[in-house]
Order: C-alpha cells, then structure tokens, then sequence
C-alpha cells in the first residue's frame, strides 16, 4: 500500500475483538486478511465483468457502485470487456447516475468478454497480458479490482491475488456451477426463461402427438436442466451428471403411449451425454493425464477435440434415434442464449444486490482474494483457492434428482 495511508490502530481492533463487536467467521479468518485502513485520500475501486453475460450483472455493480459510492464515499472505475479491458486500459468512471435505471437492464453496461489475462489473443497472437495488467491497476491506482464472473473468472482472479493485487470477486452465471456458494445469480431468471418456453412446447407437443426434445444450456453441469425440467414438468431430464441410454428413454415414452399419452418433453443438458460417449470422453481424458510424451498429448487432445466436434450434433441425432425408436414424430428446440438475454428476475436482483453491497462491505474492511459467496440468508467471503478449477456439479444423491424420479421422471438411466 501506498504511503498516503495510514494503518487504522491495531488497538481499535484488538479492543473490537475484545468487545466481541468485530465478529470474523472461519472464512474471513482464513481469507487473506489486510488491515482495516483509515485513508487520507479516497478508495479507488475498479470493477470488470468476465465471461459469459447472464442476467443480474448490472444489478450487481450497482450493488457495488452505489455502496461503494454512496455509503464509503470511494470512487468507481469500470473496465470495459473484462480483462481486455484491463490490459488495455480502457476504463469509464462510474458514478451515481451512470448506475441508476440499471438494476432492471439486462446484459452488463460494462461489456464483457471470455479474455485470460495470461492467454489474450493481441494483434492476432497469444500474448500474456498479466503484467501489463498488474501494470494499469497501480497506474490507475486501484485500491480493490472487483471481478463479476463464472468458473473461469474465478480462476484468472486468482491468479491476479496471487500476484498481489486486491481482488475480490462475485459468482455470476446462468449455470449455478461456481463452487462454494448456494447459488449464483443469472441461474433464477434462466429457469424462469427456460420454464415459460417448456409450458409453450407442452401444448404443441401435445396437440401433434410429437416427442419435443430441447436442448437447454448449463455447460458441463445439470443444475438448469434439472430445475427446469422439474418445474416445467418434463417427461424425460438428462443431465451431463447422469449419463444415458437412449433405448431407457424410448421405453419411458413407450409406457406414456401405452396408457394413451401420445407425447414426451425431453429436456437435454447441453453437456449430457449416452453412455458410449461418456465412457470415451473418460478414456480420452485419461490418456491426455497420463500422457508422458508430447505425442502421445496431442493424440490425446486429438481425440477429445473429436469427440466434442461429434457433440456438437448430440440433440439431434438424440431426436432422431428416439423418433425411430418410438416411431413418434420427434422435434428439437434449442433455447440458446435466449436464457442468458433480458431483463433478471426478482430473485437475481435481490441475489446481486445482496452480494455486491457485501462486497463493498468486505472491500472497505480490507478483505481480499476471496469470493464473496451465499450461505443462505447471509453471505460469506470464501478464499478464491477454495473455488477457482472446482465446478460444482449436481451430486447424484441429490434432493432435486429424488424428487424428479419420484414424480416419474426418466433421468435416462
Ligand atoms: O456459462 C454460460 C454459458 O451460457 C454456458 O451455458 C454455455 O455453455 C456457454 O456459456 C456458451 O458460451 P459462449 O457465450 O462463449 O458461446
């Protein structure tokens, strides 16, 4: 830290401690912990959004911005385009009416991209772009950079902590697959999104008798597929976390026409896969790990590529394998980024809003390198270590995965 501040008295917080009025949870502790500090001149926060866009970004950097602004009295500088943006140092400053009329805006007024700062592509090359990074955050003389992200964002931000720089981070993504939090926000309105369209394909499924198999988002887990085939009431769910036999799923239908439903709703994960292709990936996965020699690596990728490249056409060939199995009319819907547009839902506003005021909060008492996370009614600040390359995927005993197989749902197994 630079000169012009000054260390508040670690009398003031032994006497807290003391007092039992500074309360720290396990997490904080564990957390890289810098003194609270009292400024001589204003906090100057930046704030980037990375990755994927998803609904309740904006919500949340208002949330940031107008504590930040309004409560601790700092200045806000935005990033536009993620870690682009950074590296190239292309900022606007946020102030209180650049952050009013947003809460409601869909997508995120910063920009985003799917940029690394160690693997950006500049003038037509991969180039490492870390050190010009850690560069423009002290010429800008940046106190705290706030990173709004998914998987990857949490990763890169760690990298960036590592380095020394004050991070912190919020968990945004429409497939709720962060570890360490209960919930990320983007995913709520996703489902609303997802649900409204499969109540829509009930009706015309049911009125030409046809399977409507359609294919949702999520990545590589099954949290948006799941919660919407549960909530739309679809007859078949796959998930990437179960995989499934194609012949299990034209049964299920099967038994629906016996007793004279002559219509299915399949909803596919993007991620989902037979049971075949699974065991290949896990083949293919395995030799690229234990690959002692570069060839026998770039064999290896050689092969995953392929497989992902055969993925690609999953959901309709899965249609068109049901439609002979069946001998049903099948038709296939993909939602697509349909789920990632508009305006967030009430409880992605609320989830945004909750988190980035907390975020300001932890800013303001010194808290970094860590991801300011759900836990139920409160939030909590958890060590990036403990998040970034984990992906929280849906656990086969899960409550939601009971329930669907309760109601009869066919989870392809
Ligand atoms: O992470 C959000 C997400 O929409 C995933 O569900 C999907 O797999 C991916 O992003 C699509 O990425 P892109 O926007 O780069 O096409």
């Amino acid at each position: 830290m630079k000169g012009a501040y000054i260390e508040e008295c670690v009398i003031t917080r032994v006497f807290l401690l003391e007092a039992g009025l500074l309360c720290l949870n396990r997490a904080h502790r564990s957390a890289m912990i810098t003194p609270r500090i009292v400024m001589a001149k204003k906090m100057r926060i930046g704030i980037l959004t990375a990755g994927g866009d998803s609904p309740g970004l904006n919500a949340a950097i208002r949330g940031v911005g107008k504590a930040a602004l309004g409560f601790y009295q700092a200045d806000l500088i935005g990033f536009r385009d993620g870690f682009r943006g950074l590296a190239e140092d292309r900022r606007m400053r946020l102030e209180k009416n650049t952050l009013a009329g947003i809460l409601t805006v869909g997508g995120t007024i910063l920009g985003t991209s799917r940029d690394k700062p160690h693997r950006m592509k500049v003038d037509g090359r991969m180039r490492d772009m870390t050190d010009v990074i850690v560069g423009n955050y002290k010429k800008n003389g940046l106190d705290a950079l706030v990173c709004l992200g998914g998987g990857g964002t949490q990763k890169n931000a760690l990298r960036l902590a590592q380095l020394g720089l004050h991070v912190i981070t919020l968990p945004k993504t429409i497939d709720n697959d962060v570890a360490m939090t209960d919930a990320t926000f983007g995913f709520d309105t996703a489902m609303g999104i997802a649900t409204e369209a499969i109540d829509r394909l009930h009706s015309t499924a049911h009125s030409h008798h046809r399977i409507v198999v359609a294919e949702i988002m999520g990545h590589r887990a099954g949290w948006l597929t799941l919660g919407w085939g549960i909530a739309g009431g679809a007859d078949v769910v796959l998930i990437p976390e179960i995989p499934y036999d194609v012949g299990r799923i034209a049964e299920a239908i099967q038994q629906r026409s016996k007793h004279g439903t002559n219509f299915s709703i399949v909803a596919v994960a993007e991620g989902a896969m037979s049971k075949e292709d699974a065991r290949a990936y896990e083949l293919a996965e395995r030799r690229k790990v234990k690959a002692r020699t570069d060839v026998e690596k770039q064999a290896a990728k050689l092969d995953l590529s392929a497989l992902e490249a055969k993925h690609a056409g999953n959901t309709l060939r899965l249609a068109h394998q049901l439609e002979q199995l069946t001998h049903l009319e099948s038709r296939v819907t993909i939602l697509g980024y349909v789920q990632r547009g508009g305006t967030p839902s009430p409880a992605d506003r609320l989830l945004a809003t909750r988190l980035g005021t907390a975020c300001a909060d932890l800013i303001h008492e010194g808290v970094f390198g860590v991801m300011v996370a759900a836990r139920g009614d409160r939030t909590e600040p958890v060590p990036l270590e403990k998040v970034a390359g984990k992906l929280k995927t849906v656990p086969l005993d899960h409550p939601w995965i009971e329930s669907a197989r309760r109601v009869g749902t066919c989870m392809g197994d």
